[in-house]
């Protein structure tokens, strides 16, 4: 049985097989997360990155981690919010569900996510944290491999809103 744990800080900082980056389709680096990413990974994240021709909202394409702790990082396309009712769940749940099968495609056993989609895309943070545990859940529930998934929250509202969200779905917390 494994759990989601549920942290707050730099997701840049962690040491897991890989860390999921909230990039654009460019792939070419941003703002946010993604440009904490790519400044702690250093150049090397970028020129990678260009050879891979961008990436489609709700996929997720691989990459090494450079400098960073993390060897991979897997960056997805999270959906901006367009208020509910351009499939934006459905996308950000894909986001997840892509990533996490990357993970286990490369035999990775820990993976940390941040909030994809819920800084400069917009999406409603309670139900971006739904959706992320949900599917998580979901996934794990029919996996053997991965040891670890941590959700990642940047700030201390947003790290109690998840811990809240969790709760709410009965999903056992850990520690
Ligand atoms: N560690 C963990 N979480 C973080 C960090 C960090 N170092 N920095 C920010 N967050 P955002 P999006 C949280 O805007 O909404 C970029 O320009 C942040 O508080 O990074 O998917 C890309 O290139 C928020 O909860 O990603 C795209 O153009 C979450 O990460 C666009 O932004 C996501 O916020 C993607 O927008």
């Amino acid at each position: 049985m494994h759990c989601i744990e549920i942290v707050q800080g730099d997701i840049t900082k962690l040491r897991v097989d890989a860390i999921v980056n909230a990039a654009n389709s460019s792939l070419l680096g941003g703002g946010g997360v993604d440009g904490s990413i790519h400044r702690a990974a250093g150049p090397g994240l970028l020129a990678e990155c260009r050879t891979l021709g961008g990436c489609s909202t709700g996929q997720a394409k691989i990459t090494h981690g450079y400098n960073l702790l993390a060897p991979y990082v897997i960056h997805t396309v999270g959906p901006v919010w367009h208020g509910g009712d351009h499939d934006e769940d459905e996308l950000l749940a894909e986001c997840y569900t892509s990533s996490l099968a990357l993970a286990v495609a490369h035999d990775l056993q820990s993976i940390a996510f941040p909030a994809i989609s819920t800084g400069v895309y917009g999406f409603p943070f309670d139900r971006a944290a739904r959706i992320a545990l949900r599917t998580m859940a979901d996934f794990l529930a029919q996996d053997d491999t991965l040891q670890r998934v941590i959700a990642v929250c940047y700030s201390s509202r947003d790290y109690a809103e998840y811990l809240a969200v969790q709760r709410e779905l009965g999903q056992e917390p850990s520690a």
